[in-house]
C-alpha cells in the first residue's frame, strides 16, 4: 500500500509498479486533499480501498469511487488502520512531514516490510519507532537515496544488524539551488527560486529543505536512528553531481560509494526488490559522460539549519521533534510569503532555545513538543511578519 500517492515518492512508486505489474498488486492508495488525482490513480491502479485524509468526502466523490471498485475512507486514522491491515504486505511511507507520523508508526508496529521515505517520522521519534520495528519484527528499508545507499554499501543484510567495521558514513548533498548564490543575496531568493533543485525534481517542502540543507541535517539524524551511528561517525560532504549517493568508511581505509543517476525509481526499486534487484526504469549512469566527480565540505555559515540539526541531535530526546516542527512552520511561511528565506533558520533556533525538551520515548511527549514547537514558531513568524510591514 502507498501512503502519499498523489507525491513526488508516490509517482515514482506507481511507476516502478507498474513495470512489475506480474509481481506488485496495490491495495491502497492515500492522498491529502488531491480527491480527481487519487481517483485518476484509483481508476489505473484498481486499489481496494483509498484514503482521503483532508477533505470530507461528499456522497458523489464516495459514489464516484465506489463506482472504480474501492472504497474511499476518510481521516487520519484512516491512513493509520490500512497501513495496518493484515492484507497488505508491504507499506510505502511517503507522506509529507510530521502528519505521515502515526501511520507510520502503525505500519511499524504491524510488522510490515516498510519502505520508509516519510523521514520525519524517524526523525521525530527515533527511539520509539525503532523499538516498533525490533519487537514486532518489521523490515524497516531505506527510501532516501543516501540512506539506501547506505544500506548497499553495508556488509549486512538488515538494518540493525552489527556495523563491526565502520568507522563513519558519509552522506552526500547537492548543496541546492544557493550552493554558489552570494550569501547577501540569500534573504530576497522567492519560494520558485528555491524550488527549483538543480538535480532532482521533488515535492515542494522538501525542495525548500534541500534549498537550506534542513533536508541534510534531518537525514543526518535519520541516519542516526536506522543506522545506530553517533553523530560524530555521520559526516556530510557536498557533491553537486548527486551521482555518488552516499559512502561508508571501514576501519581498514576502504570507503564504499553506490553511484546512479538522480532517480528516486532507483533505491524505490532496490527496496521494493530487495535482497533481489530488478529494473527500475533509471537511465545507465554513463561515467564517461559525467566526467567529473567533486566534492567540498559544506559551510555552516551559508546552510545554518545543517548545523542546527547537528545541535538538535546531540541534545537528544525531543529537541530532533521541535527542531521538525519548528522547520515545517518556517518553509511553510516561507511558501506562502511570509517569511524571508534566510529568517527559516532564525525562526528554528528560537524555537529550540524557547521550547523544553523531554524525552523521545512516548508518543505524547513527542507530539507535545511538536505542539508546543508549533506555537513558538508562528509566534516569531507572525512577529517578524509585523516587523516587515
Ligand atoms: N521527492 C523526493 O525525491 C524525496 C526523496 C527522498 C525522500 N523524500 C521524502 O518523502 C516524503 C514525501 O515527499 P514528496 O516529495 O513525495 O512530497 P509531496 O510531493 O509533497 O507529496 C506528499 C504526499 O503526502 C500527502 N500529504 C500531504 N500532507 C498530508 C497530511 N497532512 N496528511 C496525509 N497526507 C498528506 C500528499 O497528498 P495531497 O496530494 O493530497 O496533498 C501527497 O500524496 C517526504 O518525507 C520527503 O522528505 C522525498
Amino acid at each position: 500500500m502507498l501512503l502519499g500517492a498523489t507525491g513526488s515518492i508516490g509517482a515514482s512508486t506507481l511507476d516502478v509498479v507498474a513495470r512489475h505489474a506480474d509481481r506488485y498488486s496495490v491495495q491502497a492508495l492515500t492522498a491529502h486533499t488531491s480527491a480527481d488525482r487519487l481517483l485518476e490513480l484509483c481508476l489505473q491502479y484498481r486499489p481496494r480501498r483509498a484514503v482521503l485524509s483532508g477533505s470530507a468526502p461528499d456522497e458523489a466523490l464516495r459514489r464516484r469511487f465506489s463506482d472504480a471498485g474501492c472504497e474511499l475512507l476518510f481521516g487520519a486514522q484512516a491512513l493509520a488502520d490500512v497501513a495496518a491491515a493484515p492484507d497488505c504486505d508491504a507499506v510505502m511511507a511517503a507522506i509529507v512531514g510530521a502528519a505521515g507520523l502515526p501511520a507510520t508508526l502503525a505500519a511499524a508496529r504491524a510488522g510490515k516490510r516498510l519502505l520508509l521515505a516519510n523521514k520525519e517520522a524517524l526523525v521525530m521519534a527515533g527511539p520509539l519507532f525503532m523499538r516498533a520495528v525490533r519487537e514486532s519484527g518489521a523490515q524497516l528499508l531505506p527510501i532516501d537515496s543516501e540512506h539506501n545507499a547506505v544500506f548497499q554499501c553495508l556488509p549486512h543484510e538488515g538494518i540493525s544488524a552489527t556495523l563491526r567495521g565502520v568507522r563513519r558514513i558519509v552522506l552526500t548533498a547537492s548543496g541546492g539551488p544557493f550552493r554558489t548564490t552570494p550569501v547577501e543575496r540569500l534573504h530576497g531568493v522567492t519560494p520558485q527560486q528555491a524550488c527549483a533543485h538543480p538535480n532532482w525534481v521533488m515535492g515542494r517542502k522538501i525542495s525548500v529543505d534541500s534549498a537550506t540543507m534542513m533536508n541534510k541535517g534531518l537525514e543526518v539524524i535519520e541516519a542516526r536512528w536506522l543506522f545506530g551511528l553517533d553523530a560524530d561517525a555521520i559526516e556530510v560532504v557536498i557533491h553537486p553531481q548527486s551521482i555518488v549517493h552516499s559512502l561508508v568508511e571501514y576501519l581498514d581505509g576502504s570507503m564504499i560509494a553506490q553511484l546512479s543517476n538522480p532517480d528516486m525509481r532507483v533505491p524505490i526499486a532496490h527496496a521494493l526488490a530487495f535482497p533481489e534487484r530488478m529494473e527500475s526504469g533509471a537511465r545507465a549512469l554513463d561515467l564517461g559522460a559525467v566526467g567529473q566527480l567533486s566534492f567540498q565540505r559544506p559551510d555552516l555559515a551559508r546552510f545554518p539549519c545543517l548545523g542546527l540539526a547537528y545541535d538538535a541531535l546531540r541534545a537528544g530526546g525531543t529537541a530532533p521533534a521541535v527542531l521538525n516542527a519548528a522547520n515545517e512552520v518556517a518553509v511553510e511561511a516561507f511558501l506562502s510569503g511570509r517569511l524571508r528565506f534566510t529568517a527559516i533558520a532564525r525562526v528554528i533556533e528560537d524555537a529550540l532555545g524557547r521550547v523544553a525538551g523531554g524525552g523521545a520515548d512516548q508518543l505524547d511527549g513527542i507530539l507535545d513538543a511538536d505542539a508546543r514547537a508549533r506555537r513558538a514558531a508562528a509566534e516569531l513568524v507572525h512577529r517578524l511578519l509585523g516587523q516587515a510591514a
